[in-house]
């Protein structure tokens, strides 16, 4: 480039910025200064050039600054009544300050006191959004909200006290209905953790391919259409807090790997970004399926599974500790909606003994559907709870209970209680099919099939 292009260049450049410039030698004698610091003081360009900056302005810094050797950063000259913020910096050679060049960075401090105003809201903004997002993200309930006075409830309770100190993954394994997430959300409350965020994913109720999505996010662009706009994925959401995969069982072989992946590396990468980003999490996983036999049939990542296994919390079925289930009816009477005279509702003998007696396969699911349902059944005079005011379903099953074993060739005794069981399941579940094949461990094609033949 030509020097005098080059010059034309510079000039365009001084002369359309913001900021005021000036420069001036040791003595003071101004050099150059442009298009903005001449309107801000009113100089001109040229014809200014040449005089001493003390004839424009008597107490003048640039010349003490020439003789200490000192910079100022973001000092304030007071101007006809403004405030503008002012740097000052000594050019040198060796040690002797040839050029001293001052720019004005801010016309006037309020300038700068709008931007920080600006700046501060903003700050104030993601703050409270953070807050209320966190109160959005927090666990509903506590230990105290899990009910059960059996050796079992307590052991429980202690073990999750216990595994709620550390930050090692945790897993917790139970039939549908028994509890878990209830004790994912305490154990998250007992945790370091409580004042952070409790975030809960459903491995089975996120269709495959967005699962990905949802754990790491994506960068703007990434996909085309509605979302456009980048997005904060799950692990990065947490910040610090609780993640409760619920369903591990369902969740996809390909997406097991990454999970892994997170848990060792401790970072992330979104789709359609190439930045790692650290994450920070405690993660609580569960699961009603067989871990262990899909871990064999290849079905659940061994690794994985080895990495989740170390803090287990087994909940039994309800009916493996039947001295719990009066304890629950009752605290799920007191709970529920006052109005009705609740705290008078009391259950009869005949209904008590039906409840310990039944089986429970939809464990405290189940138990507290039929509890209300049974509230909902009390006539307004009413306050005791009969075997009147019961779903039918209980009745089965414990008539079930008494009926003397049949003899009967094998198979046929295999086909006919498998019907029973159908049936008893279908009871508990109000006829709900998908429910009732989540609970006999088998696909809704095959109960389908079955149902064909009863
Ligand atoms: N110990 C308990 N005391 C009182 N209520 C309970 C107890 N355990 C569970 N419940 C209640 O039972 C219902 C089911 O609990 P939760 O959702 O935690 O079960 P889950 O094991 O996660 O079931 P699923 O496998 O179907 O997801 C909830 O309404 C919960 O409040
Ligand atoms: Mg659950």
């Amino acid at each position: 480039m030509a020097e005098d292009d080059f010059r034309e260049m510079l000039e365009l450049l001084l002369n359309n910025t913001h900021e005021g410039l000036v420069i001036c030698d040791a003595a003071g004698k101004i050099l150059y200064f442009n298009r903005s610091y001449a309107e801000m003081y009113n100089m001109k360009q040229g014809s200014d050039f040449g005089k001493n900056i003390r004839e424009f302005f008597p107490r003048a810094r640039i010349p003490v600054i020439a003789r200490t050797g000192v910079a100022e950063y973001g000092v304030i000259h007071k101007w006809k009544g403004k405030d503008l913020v002012v740097n000052r910096i000594p050019i040198k050679e060796g040690s002797k300050v040839k050029r001293v060049i001052a720019q004005v960075l801010f016309r006037d401090i309020k300038e700068l006191k709008s931007m920080n105003e600006k700046v501060a809201n903003l700050k104030i903004k993601v703050e409270s959004m953070g807050a209320e997002l966190r109160k959005f993200l927090q666990a509903k309930y506590s230990i105290n909200d899990i009910i059960g006075d059996s050796y079992q409830a307590k052991q429980l309770k202690k073990q999750a006290a216990k595994y709620a100190s550390s930050s090692l993954p945790i897993l917790i394994l139970g039939e549908s209905g028994t509890g878990k997430e209830l004790f994912a959300q305490a154990i998250h409350r007992m945790s370091p953790r409580s004042e952070k965020s409790f975030l809960a994913i459903n491995c089975a109720a996120i269709p495959k391919e967005l699962m990905e999505s949802e754990l790491f996010g994506y960068e703007s662009g990434t996909f085309t259409g509605a979302t456009q706009k980048g997005k904060i994925g799950k692990f990065e959401m947490v910040e610090g807090g609780t993640f409760f995969l619920d369903e591990i069982g369902d969740m996809p072989l390909e997406m097991q790997a990454k999970l892994l992946r997170v848990l060792e590396e401790k970072q992330i990468t979104r789709l359609g970004g190439s930045k790692t980003i650290p994450v920070e999490f405690s993660l609580i996983a569960s699961t009603n399926r067989n871990i262990e036999d899909m871990v064999e049939r290849g079905t659940f990542r061994s690794d994985l599974f080895y990495r989740i296994n170390v803090f287990v919390l087994k909940i039994p079925p309800l009916r493996d500790r039947r001295e719990d289930v009066l304890l629950i009816a009752r605290n799920i009477v007191a709970s529920s909606l006052p109005g009705h005279g609740t705290e008078k509702v009391v259950f009869s003998r005949e209904a008590e003994s039906l409840l310990i007696q039944y089986g429970w396969p939809g464990n405290m699911r189940e138990l507290r559907n039929v509890v209300n349902f049974a509230m909902h059944n009390l006539l307004p005079h009413e306050s005791v709870i009969e075997p009147k005011h019961l779903p039918p379903s209980l009745f089965a099953r414990v008539e079930d209970h008494y009926s003397k074993p049949v003899l009967l060739p094998l198979k046929r005794g295999v086909e006919n209680r498998e019907k029973e069981i159908i049936r008893e399941t279908l009871r508990s579940t109000y006829g709900n099919k998908v429910a009732a094949a989540k609970l006999l461990g088998v696909s809704r094609s095959v109960l389908y099939d079955k149902l064909k033949k009863i």
